[in-house]
């Protein structure tokens, strides 16, 4: 079965139980700033699960374009990629879990549908905590669908419980549904094999998430921040279903990539490599380029901020992999590769044919602009590590395979850690800054926001950012933690957990209080120290966030402490005047404050 009949059959199933069609959203979400791009079918729909009603009604199904770059290193394994489609049913307070399952079980087994074997399917249910109960229901209809009970393996949140999509909002226990394979348990990961255990023999193909919680942030009296789940006024049904891994299973494949789509564009690569016996990088350059068309054809182009950046990121990546590969660069691979995305996925995704010119024009460009300086860069980088004693490369020596090789950050700690070696970070941003200093003209326009910004002015946001965070905190209490942020050297922008418009007092005060901090010229300190000896200090970071063991924190005498991976300046004396230009709300829960030092 190809991938677009599956796809078909999965829409056409759910439309024999009154569902409607809707089409795929863009991946640049339209209603959430704090998020670059959308990562889960439920992303456009959360107004609906909260509520809103939709027009089409209560019953919807859908195929949707995701993008996740946090598991960007597992690319190239057999099951992760960056961009995937995900199909999803959905009911609005319309049916409940029983339904939810006896449709999914249909449309797996019945012969008229996929057609899977029964005892292939292993299915895992939400085993409870005290807040919210063991879910027998589903448990149940499991059982009187006639799943034997050790094929049903109770999970806690870890594994059986989704969302919010962002830190708040909708979300719910889930029932996992998992395809047995051919492999066997490898003993590696223990001698008991389930489900969870990734030892490969089980894939996950299926996830229906119960939604009918809300996460909300709960103020306490003492003012400690706290999360609640709070039932939702309507009980949901969000299910997700990878396109590419149930294709995998319905085509005997262990990977994503030898499905009938991807196999396509991995042929496209492998034909122009003359090395063609390493499939991890030919499946990167797959992967990669794949997802920079979708973006792409959204509308966004390779730049140095936000979108842009993590689009420039995939293509330069493809591309350094490429070289491994001794790819026949006559061949203009970006653009051989667009080709066949394009043609693939045209009938689906309306914006590849309207954007086709351009989506071929600009990835090209892409790739023609990194490649004149990466076989330079790639020496660089290796007289770099020659010789050197300690495992580092530096602030500087990062710079400069940045600046003048064009190399993203994250390309130069790959190459440093597959050589062993790690990147100084915090130098970066000072190479960067001294740069800055030299060259003011032009510079700062250029990187205005950038990921990569680290010019003297934005280094007083940096610093205005922890003041003001603290500020906040104290002024409306403990329960205010940055939510996002984003400084250009013009101004900064501070997203915060609060359930409230802030008063004009309360905005005079933190402001206020900013200010005063400024006026007493603290000194600015860094001290490393590791993660865990950083939180027991109380300083405050950033939860979800992946750190290093050991982390920089930054204090600001005793007013703020903060984990950080800097640049900040010296005294808080060299910061101007601070004040609030704006104040507004970014949904549940979750406030803005655009500020600027003058
Ligand atoms: N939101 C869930 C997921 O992404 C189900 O659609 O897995």
């Amino acid at each position: 079965m190809d991938i677009n009949q599956i796809r078909e059959k999965y829409l056409n199933y759910f439309v024999t139980k009154a569902h409607k069609i809707i089409p795929s959203a863009s991946l640049i979400p339209e209603h959430d700033p704090s998020v670059l791009f959308t990562t889960a079918g439920m992303h456009p729909l959360v107004p609906y699960l909260l509520g809103q009603k939709h027009p089409k009604g209560s019953r919807l199904v859908n195929f949707q374009k995701c993008l996740r770059t946090p598991d960007i290193d597992e690319v190239g394994d057999n099951w992760h990629m960056t961009f995937f489609e995900m199909l999803g049913n959905w009911s609005l307070n319309d049916y409940g879990r029983k339904e939810a399952i006896e449709y999914a079980w249909e449309f797996l087994t019945n012969e008229k549908w996929l057609g899977i074997a029964k005892d292939k399917i292993w299915v895992s249910v939400y085993e409870g905590d005290k807040d919210i109960k063991k879910d027998t229901e589903s448990y149940r209809a499991w059982k009187d669908l006639g799943l034997p009970a050790d094929r049903i393996f109770f999970y806690g949140r870890s594994e059986n419980w989704w969302g919010p999509a962002g830190e708040v909002g909708p979300c719910g226990p889930d029932s996992e549904i998992f395809i047995e394979t051919d492999n066997i348990h490898r003993k590696e990961f223990g001698d008991k094999c389930h489900p969870n255990c990734n030892c490969g023999r089980f894939v996950e193909v299926w996830n229906l998430v119960f939604m009918e919680y809300e996460k909300k942030i709960k103020i306490n009296n003492n003012k400690e921040e706290k999360f609640e789940y709070v039932k939702l006024k309507q009980k949901n049904i969000d299910t997700g279903m990878g396109l590419e891994r149930i294709s995998a299973v319905l085509q005997g494949k262990n990977n994503v990539y030898e499905i009938d789509t991807l196999s396509k564009i991995f042929d496209v690569v492998c034909n122009v490599c003359v090395d063609k016996t390493d499939i991890k990088p030919m499946r990167i350059i797959v992967d990669h380029l794949r997802a920079a068309v979708m973006i792409l054809a959204d509308g966004i182009i390779p730049s140095n901020i936000d979108q842009g950046y993590i689009l420039r990121r995939l293509i330069r990546r493809a591309i350094r992999h490429s070289k491994s590969l001794n790819i026949n660069r006559q061949k203009n691979l970006s653009t051989l590769v667009a080709q066949v995305v394009i043609e693939d996925l045209k009938t689906h995704y309306p914006n590849l044919s309207k954007n086709k010119n351009k989506i071929i024009e600009e990835i090209q460009k892409e790739e023609d602009k990194f490649e004149q300086t990466l076989d330079r860069g790639l020496k660089q980088f290796h007289k770099i590590i020659e010789d050197k004693k300690e495992s580092l490369v530096t602030g500087d020596e990062v710079f400069k395979l940045y600046d003048t090789f064009g190399f993203p950050i994250e390309i130069t700690e790959e190459l440093a850690k597959e050589n062993n070696f790690k990147i100084d970070r915090e130098g970066f941003c000072q190479a960067y800054a001294r740069h800055q200093e030299k060259s003011r003209a032009g510079a700062t326009k250029k990187f205005k926001g950038g990921l990569a910004e680290c010019s003297e002015a934005t280094i007083k946001y940096h610093t205005a950012t922890h003041i003001l965070q603290e500020a906040l905190r104290k002024v409306l209490g403990g329960h205010v933690r940055q939510k996002g942020s984003n400084i250009t050297p013009e101004r900064l922008r501070f997203d915060f957990s609060h359930p409230q418009k802030l008063t004009s007092d309360e905005l005079k005060k933190v402001e206020d209080l900013v200010n005063q901090v400024i006026i007493n010229n603290y000194q600015v300190e860094m001290k490393k120290m590791k993660l865990s000896e950083a939180q027991n200090e109380g300083a405050l970071y950033i939860e979800g966030e992946s750190y290093p063991d050991e982390v920089n924190v930054y204090m600001i005498e005793n007013f703020s402490k903060e984990v950080c991976g800097g640049p900040h300046i010296e005294f808080t004396g060299e910061l101007g005047k601070f004040r609030i230009i704006k104040e507004e709300s970014l949904g549940s829960n979750v406030r803005r404050i655009k500020a600027v030092l003058e």
